[in-house]
């Protein structure tokens, strides 16, 4: 996967890709001390537009408060500053965007008082998360043999590093398995989410989908609940077994990186008719026109990217307080 950019914006100021590095003691390495995003930048026909940038820009802030970060060197607004600036200097009219916060020094008594909060920001081009075939034909998944994290275990709202520690388990096991992705069961064993999307299942003409609970609220997940309103379905959250997903008629996941995807088998079992279903195809147009500047809802969802670049930046060091 080709990572590459030419800048990296590290702590107030973009650098050179190669020169972006940290040292082998950094402690959000070695205890999982950070949080992050997943965003991605779309080209429409007025150039990039960074897709829910005040929504994941807030959630980024939310999870460091709720990692217990008492004070951050920027303020969300400044880091969706920060974002576009990144993603105009490296020119890409297309892209994902991967801001993470973590605690450079300091945090080795196991607290993040004795640390302090810094702040990358790093795009790369970055397309088919699930694969080129996964639109057209969905994908096949499992049930994880790994729970999904108890809410009072690790914060399943905020997007810790550490946590991922948990969706690299369910993953890696899928994979070897040859699956596609893993489906993630919560403590008490009812479907909880993806380990990077959120799911959804159709019935009839009916839409269900998880609570919150012990998910994180998902932005695709967000908006799918509203393009999906806007064409008509009702949708209902509540608590999903796993055979519901055997009977479904449709199931489909969906996240920043893997968009809305299908899917076609679940424990081999086959979804419905095996093929990306004709709600799910109904939601991913609408996504698909959303995220691309080509639907009603695109002018409240779209942050489009000044392309106007000065060098080096410093962003003013006003802080974001918790406490
Ligand atoms: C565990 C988990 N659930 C759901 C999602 C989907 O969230 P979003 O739609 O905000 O990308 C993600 C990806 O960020 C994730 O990591």
């Amino acid at each position: 996967m080709g990572m590459e950019s030419k800048y990296v914006w590290m702590n107030g100021e973009l650098v050179e890709f190669e020169k972006a590095t940290l040292h082998f003691l950094t402690p959000a390495l070695h205890y999982g001390v950070g949080v992050f995003e997943g965003i991605r930048c779309y080209a429409t026909a007025r150039g990039p537009a960074v897709f829910r940038l005040k929504e994941h820009a807030e959630r980024l802030v939310a999870s460091a408060k709720v990692l217990g970060f008492r004070e951050l060197p920027y303020t969300a607004e400044e880091l969706a500053d920060a974002i576009k600036l990144t993603v105009s200097a490296n020119g890409f009219s297309e892209c994902y965007v991967r801001p993470l916060i973590y605690l450079a020094e300091g945090g080795w008594n196991l607290t993040v008082d004795t640390g302090k909060a810094s702040v990358g920001i790093a795009v790369w081009e970055w397309k088919n998360y699930l694969g080129e075939e996964a639109l057209a034909n969905g994908i096949r998944a499992n049930i994880a043999s790994f729970t999904r994290h108890h809410p009072n275990v690790m914060m399943t709202k905020a997007k810790i590093t550490g946590n991922y520690a948990n969706s690299v388990l369910a993953k890696t096991e899928s994979v070897r398995l040859g699956f596609e992705e893993a489906i993630m069961l919560d403590p008490q064993g009812y479907v909880a989410e993806c380990t990077g999307e959120n799911l959804f299942i159709v019935r009839g003409e009916k839409i269900y989908t998880p609570p919150t609970a012990t998910l994180l609220e998902g932005i695709t997940r967000d908006s799918i609940l509203t393009l999906a309103g806007d064409l008509g379905y009702s949708v209902t959250e509540q608590p999903l077994a796993r055979d519901q997903l055997y009977i479904a008629d449709e199931v489909f996941v969906c996240g920043t990186a893997a968009e809305c995807i299908g899917l076609r088998e679940i424990d081999f079992r086959t979804i419905g008719s095996g093929k990306t279903g004709p709600v799910t195809r109904a939601i991913q147009q609408a996504y698909h026109s959303a995220i691309r500047g080509q639907h009603a809802r695109s002018a409240e969802w779209l942050d489009y990217v000044n392309t106007v670049v000065e060098m080096p930046v410093q962003v003013a060091a006003s802080r974001s307080r918790f406490a």
